[in-house]
């Protein structure tokens, strides 16, 4: 076992969690609705990203949501901060460790659809891996041939969507398309990115899901809907209204996964 998972482990009681969570920018609330809740800063557990986004708080939890144990992990490492797209790999390799079996990935993206307005939540049905990269590149064994027809799971996708009808909030299905950033996108990008399939953009999650994949977690993902991508609404874009709007479609992500834990953790 690694270091990270010892010192984890050696501080829960009852049940280790077979659900972690990730959650994106300005959607750490759902931390303080953990109940027993056991924090852990991930400067304390080695291999572990330094946070430097803020927005996020850079700390994994462990605790009960709807009566079942979850890891949190609230804060993530983005290629923008170090130019790595496999910082992450230490964190989900923990998990992995630590027998968890399923991860939830959420993120904070822009729209590509009029249709999808800020506010809402889109449950990603695929991805399109834009960015050139990959974080198993330098994989040395044959497991980095990772399949991705089904990286998210469909199952996992049916669960999410009761849970929605549960929560009484739409869930539309949706294609993520991963840019590097940090710079926002063009208006120019935003067309090709429609163009091309996509129905919301962002800078995070794909080299996630490429990383649980390999290591065999079942995955869902969703992104929180903060914006309009470039040239569709005017205004230039920014980091803070990222963070000032994620909390609004955060709320109904977190009424889904209230519903959604208790049925499947
Ligand atoms: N583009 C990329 N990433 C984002 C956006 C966006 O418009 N909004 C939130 N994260």
């Amino acid at each position: 076992m690694n270091e990270a998972a010892n010192r984890i482990e050696a501080r829960l009681k009852g049940p280790m969690p077979k659900l972690a969570l990730v959650l994106g920018s300005g959607l750490g609330g759902l931390v303080e609705k953990l109940e027993d809740a056991v924090r852990f800063s991930y400067a304390e557990l080695p291999g572990f990203p330094a946070s430097g986004v803020t927005g996020h708080a850079g700390e994994l939890v462990a605790g009960r949501l709807s009566g079942k144990p979850v890891l949190v992990l609230s804060g993530r490492a983005h290629y923008y901060e170090h130019g790595n797209p496999a910082a992450m790999r230490p964190a989900l390799e923990t998990l992995k460790a630590l027998g968890v079996e399923t991860l939830i990935l959420t993120n904070a993206a822009g729209s590509v659809r009029e249709d999808l307005a800020p506010g809402s939540v889109m449950m990603i049905d695929d991805h399109i891996n834009y960015s050139g990269l990959n974080p198993l590149i330098s994989e040395p064994s044959d497991a980095r041939f990772v399949g991705m027809t089904t990286a998210y799971d469909a199952d996992l996708k049916q669960a999410f969507e009761k849970a929605a009808i549960k929560a009484g909030e739409a869930l539309p299905r949706g294609v993520y398309m991963w840019f590097s950033g940090p710079s926002f996108e063009t208006p120019a990008e935003i067309r090709m990115a429609r163009v091309l399939g996509a129905d919301a953009v962002g800078m995070s999650t794909v080299p996630e899901v490429i990383l649980a994949r390999f290591l065999g977690l079942r995955v869902a993902a969703c992104s929180v809907i903060t914006n309009f991508g470039a040239g569709m609404s005017g205004g230039e874009l920014s980091h803070q209204e990222t963070k000032d709007m994620a909390p609004v479609g955060g709320k109904r992500l977190q009424a889904m996964l209230h519903h959604l834990i208790g049925e499947i953790a």
